[in-house]
């Protein structure tokens, strides 16, 4: 039993984030995390292995259909997936380790064990109550579940499960078009299985920018995953060594069926509270299961704070991060700002697909007046060398101001791309100011410039 200034439950990317910020403020800091490493599931079972395997199987993707065009001959390598996954493994533990020599370097206790909130100002980790001024959680989320559909992680899996197949599968159903069924279900197609994502909506990843969305369908199906749009899955069963799908078409109701080696199931994530004693604590929840907070990450319950996908706001690591600072930067009594409308969003595909601010949709429905930039990667060198031609990045700037307002691409390293539309927005900056900026050649970068000179006068390469 200790006494801190703080105890972070959780660590997460919020979690972890958090105490080292906290540390370095000059405050007494420990987490309490139940897994075995440090990171949460965005380094063991999220965002990092995901990454790995995307690497690895874009890697393959590149060999089997570029490599000769580029005057490089030979067979294409051959998946050894024992192998790949190890270097998953390895990736994993490299990052997860960093987290403990970070926590290690800061003078962060790790309280090893599953936590509890006894009273306010009190966490419990077994049979130890450690007390600490200030309560963080940053307990994350889970997959949530769906009707009718038992996951098992061999047959019917979630990401976690997804991500340690004992082979890659022949055939897979993907449940649900959003961004991990679309991650995940790209590197088996590129390890060769047959994909087949059903979804409920009419188009892939909802809330995206509409002609986004429309163009990275078009390009997964050119890539040969298989799309059932407007399907609302019903059941999925376990048979012996495969699984049924079972789902209603919603424009006639019309019942099909559909097996698979394996079943993905991406139909979401859901606050993970479960344990901590928040009902007792009377903790105010939003309807939607996630732990309610004031502006800053306050409960209604005082030095009880909550951040990351276990309060509201998009399920995105780095918006729990910068949570985390934010946070540790009020309970240090200083100031600590997240700026919600700027969090970039990024899918790791091939092409990457990446956004901030407003869509087109949003801002047609708030009836605001703007304008469209648009630029096409064939009209970018470097895009056409490097056989990354398909794509676009939009600019959305206010019609009167030109200042940002949003910002949508889908192309080659759009992940990377998207910061400096994000730092142009914490500006306040004009379409303008970015197209005023001199950009390198040859760079994908120049895509952006072009997209905020289409706001003006014009691109120069279309
Ligand atoms: P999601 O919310 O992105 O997508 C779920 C999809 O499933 C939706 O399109 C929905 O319409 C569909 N769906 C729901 N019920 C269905 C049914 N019965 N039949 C057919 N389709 C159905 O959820 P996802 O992909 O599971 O991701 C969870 C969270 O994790 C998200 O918040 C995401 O932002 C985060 N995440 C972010 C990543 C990134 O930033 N690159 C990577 C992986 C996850």
């Amino acid at each position: 039993m200790a006494s801190y200034d703080v105890i972070i439950i959780g660590a997460g990317p919020g979690g972890y984030v958090c105490a080292i910020r906290c540390a370095q403020l000059g405050l007494k800091t420990a987490v309490v995390e139940g897994r075995e490493t440090l990171g949460g599931t965005c380094l063991n079972v999220g965002c990092i292995p995901s990454k790995a395997l995307l690497h690895a199987s874009h890697m393959l993707h590149e060999a089997e259909h570029n490599f000769a065009a580029m005057g490089l001959k030979g067979a294409a390598p051959k998946v050894d997936w024992k192998q790949m996954l190890a270097y998953k493994t390895d990736t994993i533990g490299q990052n997860t380790k960093g987290i403990e020599f970070l926590f290690k370097k800061n003078k962060i206790d790790w309280l090893k064990g599953w936590g509890s909130i006894p009273a306010a100002g009190q966490v419990k980790v077994g049979d130890d109550i450690h007390t600490a001024k200030t309560v963080i959680i940053a307990s994350g989320s889970e997959p949530s579940s769906l009707p009718g559909v038992e996951v098992d992680e061999k047959v019917i899996v979630t990401s976690t499960g997804a991500l340690e197949l004992p082979k890659v599968p022949k055939t897979m159903v993907v449940i649900g078009a959003g961004v991990i069924g679309l991650e995940l279900g790209s590197v088996y197609a590129r390890l060769g299985a047959s994909v087949t994502v059903i979804e409920y909506l009419d188009a892939v990843t909802p809330g995206m920018d509409g002609e986004v969305q429309k163009t990275f369908q078009r390009i997964l199906k050119k890539q040969g995953l298989d799309f059932v749009m407007g399907a609302a899955v019903q059941k999925a069963e376990a048979q012996k060594t495969k699984a049924r799908v079972t789902y209603k078409l919603r424009k006639d109701d019309s019942e099909h069926g559909i097996d698979a080696d394996v079943v993905l199931v991406a139909t979401g994530r859901k606050p993970y509270t479960t344990g901590l004693g928040l009902d007792a604590l009377g903790v105010q929840m939003t309807k939607r299961g996630q732990i309610a907070v004031d502006a800053h990450w306050q409960t209604n319950v005082k030095g009880i704070y909550a951040i990351g996908d276990c309060i509201e706001g998009p399920m995105l690591a780095h918006k729990a991060e910068d949570e985390g600072m934010a946070v540790a930067e009020v309970v240090a009594g200083r100031h600590g700002h997240v700026n919600y409308g700027v969090i970039p969003g990024v899918i790791y595909t091939h092409p990457e697909v990446a956004n901030v601010g407003k869509t087109e949709e949003q801002l047609k429905e708030q009836g605001r007046a703007y304008k469209v930039g648009k630029f096409s990667f064939m009209g970018n060198g470097r895009a056409k060398a490097n056989f990354a031609g398909d794509g676009f990045v939009k600019i959305l700037a206010d019609r009167e101001t030109d200042r940002i307002l949003g910002c949508h691409i889908i192309g080659p390293a759009a992940g990377d791309l998207i910061h400096e539309v994000c730092v142009a927005m914490e500006f306040g900056a004009s379409a303008e100011d970015l197209a005023l900026t001199c950009h390198a050649h040859p760079t994908y970068s120049e895509a952006v410039r072009e997209a905020a000179l289409a706001c003006g006068d014009g691109p120069i390469h279309s």
